[in-house]
């Protein structure tokens, strides 16, 4: 008992207090404090070779050797964009998301193609049975026969089982099922969750292995135990996605080794998660014809433009108070969108009801869609219909005006790939754009020449 102190954890944001607590004064959550004992006697991890730590003498910056070939291809292509260009040897990812999302069936595929190129593969279950997940792989496909399968939620036997095998990849799924003797407290509680990572991350860099954490998310979406797990590892990945729609987007929010704004579009199916290629098409699948309060839109995920449609229903409000519902995109935005049309193009709205949508169940924040915001608002209200052809895109300033936005050339690009014949956008992309073969460009200045030009439409 001596070397065993009682702290308190918050379970939401991991603050440490050495009494209990009513409110977190980290996250401000009730009554989220549990006691957990920590160990103050550290074992060694046992992992040696290139530790961390293990140079007490610096080195310098051109004398570090660099593996050649540093990233491995997963062969999931949509994958290897979000990690910035495959797995880079002996780093740790990992992928969180809402239960049923489709982690652990990732993953499996990632084992399966690596397993497959050669590669020594070790997959760590603690929440599945061996026999429950050779049914997930027998939906999947053909493995080879060098896969390695585990269930074990003990730390140590995992971190003696990695150091004999030394696979080069090895997924753990979940963090929240492990536990490490050393720490008295319960799987999944925040100083497991934390410990555990330690002892992976160890390994990681010790070993070279490059391991795949899978995590929980909490009801507010973030990973579930301490925010301090997002900063001990190299890549966080989310998994998100409607769960009334098949398609799964992956967001990096964290890349030591590549950029975070790219996505990666999948569709769960009977054979697992298959890699949209072109998400704007299945997006705009099933478009309602000749209907008003509809615009196509355009917002660039990292380096890739993707087309959406915008839905508006404005409508007499019963009343005082109009209502506004936004979903998919910035409520306060529309407001404010909503606000400039009603001041600069002189559209009665203060008394009318609103709803935006952005069809498919996407979730848009990009500045560029407000002139598709605009345009299917007044396709609404005045009962206009905006033709199937044209698309649009430029942010909307206060004083009504259409303002640049980057990459205007890939989004012109894309619709005309899409098969659209008009694209309205920012006169001052002008230069930016060359212009493709026929695609009508409609360069606007101000929200009210946009307006009149589908008004004449
Ligand atoms: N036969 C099937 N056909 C189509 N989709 C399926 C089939 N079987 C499972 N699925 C899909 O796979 C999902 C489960 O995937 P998976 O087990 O990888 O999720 P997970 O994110 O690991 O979940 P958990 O958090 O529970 O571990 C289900 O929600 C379902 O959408
Ligand atoms: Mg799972």
């Amino acid at each position: 008992m001596k070397n065993k102190k009682i702290v308190f954890f918050c379970q939401e944001c991991g603050y440490e207090s050495a009494k209990w607590m009513g409110q977190c004064p980290g996250c401000k959550a009730w009554n989220t404090f549990v006691e957990e004992p920590v160990s103050t006697v550290r074992k060694s991890t046992g992992v040696t070779a290139g530790r961390l730590t293990g140079r007490a003498e610096p080195m310098l910056l051109k004398d570090i050797r660099l593996d050649e070939d540093e990233r491995k291809t997963t062969e999931i292509g949509e994958l290897d964009r979000v990690l910035g260009g495959g797995i880079v040897p002996g780093s740790l990812v990992l992928v969180g998301g809402d239960p049923g999302i489709g982690k652990s069936t990732l993953l499996l595929q990632v084992c399966r193609n690596l397993s497959q190129d050669g590669n020594s593969v070790l997959y760590i279950s603690g929440e599945e049975s061996l026999g429950q997940i050779r049914l997930r792989a027998n939906r999947i496909g053909t493995f080879n026969d060098k896969m390695q399968l585990l269930c074990e939620t003990n730390l140590d036997t995992v971190r003696q089982v990695m150091e004999r095998l030394k696979p080069e990849v090895a997924i753990i799924d979940s963090i929240q099922t492990m536990f490490s003797e050393e720490v008295g407290s319960a799987p999944g509680s925040v100083s497991q969750v934390r410990e555990s990572t330690n002892v992976l991350m160890q390994i990681a860099k010790g070993l070279g292995i490059t391991i795949f954490i899978v995590g929980h998310v909490t009801k507010e979406g973030n990973v579930a135990g301490p925010r301090v797990l997002e900063h001990m590892v190299d890549t966080v990945l989310y998994f998100e996605g409607d769960r009334h729609a098949s398609y799964r987007i992956l967001r990096a929010v964290k890349n030591r080794f590549g950029s975070t704004n790219e996505i990666g579009v999948f569709e769960m199916k009977e054979s697992g998660l298959q890699e949209v290629a072109n998400p704007s098409e299945y997006l705009l699948d099933g478009r309602p014809e000749n209907a008003s309060g509809c615009v196509v839109a355009c917002s660039m995920e990292g380096t890739r433009p993707i087309l959406v449609e915008i839905q508006a229903l404005v409508c007499q409000s019963n009343f005082g108070i109009p209502r506004r519902t936004a979903v998919g995109t910035d409520f306060n935005r529309v407001n404010l969108l909503m606000a400039v049309l009603e001041k600069k193009v002189g559209l009665h709205l203060a008394s009318s009801d609103a709803y935006v949508n952005i069809a498919g169940g996407m979730k848009m924040t990009e500045p560029a869609i407000d002139l598709g915001i605009c345009l299917a608002i007044v396709s609404s209200v005045k009962d206009i219909v905006i033709p199937d052809g044209l698309m649009a895109f430029g942010e909307i300033g206060l004083s009504g005006e259409v303002r640049a936005v980057s990459m205007a050339g890939q989004r012109v690009k894309e619709a005309k790939k899409l098969g659209f014949d008009t694209v309205i956008l920012p006169e001052v992309c002008k230069t930016s754009v060359e212009k493709p073969e026929g695609i009508q460009l409609v360069f606007v200045k101000r929200i009210q020449d946009a307006i009149t030009y589908i008004m004449k439409k």
